[in-house]
């Protein structure tokens, strides 16, 4: 039976935060941002391990108290210049077998919920590629011209927001990205070979934290769900 496992990219610095401290440990409703992607992955049943690639220069996540995480947790200081190097390094680190699912989850989405994992993993457990939670696009699309203004207006129409999680089987995956590592996602190293990943809709209060005030409105999703 192949098992499932979480890996959290955690390498990057978080320029477009802004802030010294890299922005997976900015505090976000009382705890370190990745706190809470990495408790929400612990607490699903199906996972059996949780990898977290940080930088080989990391001091920060060993100074928290991991404990009430159980043994799940596995630390991996192999995280590489971009997210695609990050996974990479993390799937070669992790040994897991060719068949095993992964799911890669970045630690800036403290707002993924139990019931959109569960949804993801019951979805293709049994998928011959895998697939990505993601929301279909709700705004109009501009495209701007040299002088930002408005060249045309893209159809929407099909249009999808990638979100993560995203599960592949590691051999797969790992190949994928061994390929083809300019990519900003992993679903894009999979598409690479051809293949046509699957779309699962989640919501829109997954979103990626990027910005100054990205932090207080995950603030305000996780204290409405309280
Ligand atoms: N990441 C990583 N290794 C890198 C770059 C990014 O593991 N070399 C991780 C980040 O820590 C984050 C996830 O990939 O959890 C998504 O990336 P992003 O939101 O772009 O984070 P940063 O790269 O840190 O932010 P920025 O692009 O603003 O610098
Ligand atoms: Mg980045």
């Amino acid at each position: 039976m192949s098992e499932f496992h979480a890996l959290v990219p955690a390498a990057g610095f978080g320029a477009r935060m802004g802030n010294q401290l890299p922005k997976q440990y900015l505090p976000l409703a009382g705890k370190p941002m990745i706190a809470h992607a990495l408790e929400t992955l612990c607490a699903c049943e199906e996972i059996s391990t949780v990898f977290v690639v940080l930088s080989p220069d990391d001091t920060q996540f060993t100074s928290y108290d991991w404990s009430h995480l159980g043994d799940k947790l596995q630390p991996l200081f192999c995280g590489g210049n971009t997210r695609a190097e990050s996974v990479a390094n993390g799937l070669l680190v992790s040994e897991l077998e060719p068949d095993d699912w992964v799911l890669v989850h970045d630690a800036a989405r403290p707002c993924l919920t139990q019931a959109n994992l569960h949804k993801l993993i019951t979805e293709l457990r049994d998928d011959a590629v895998g697939g990505i939670l993601a929301v279909p696009l709700a705004d109009t699309l501009k495209r701007a011209d040299a002088h930002q203004r408005i060249e045309c207006t893209e159809p929407r129409e099909k249009l999808w927001q990638a979100q993560t999680p995203q599960m592949f089987r590691a051999g797969l995956l790992s190949q994928a990205l061994t390929k083809c590592n300019a990519v900003t996602d992993d679903a894009s190293a999979i598409e690479a070979l051809g293949l046509q990943p699957k779309l699962v809709a989640g919501d829109t209060t997954n979103f990626k934290v990027t910005y100054p005030n990205d932090i207080r409105l995950a603030e305000l999703i996780l204290k409405d769900r309280k």
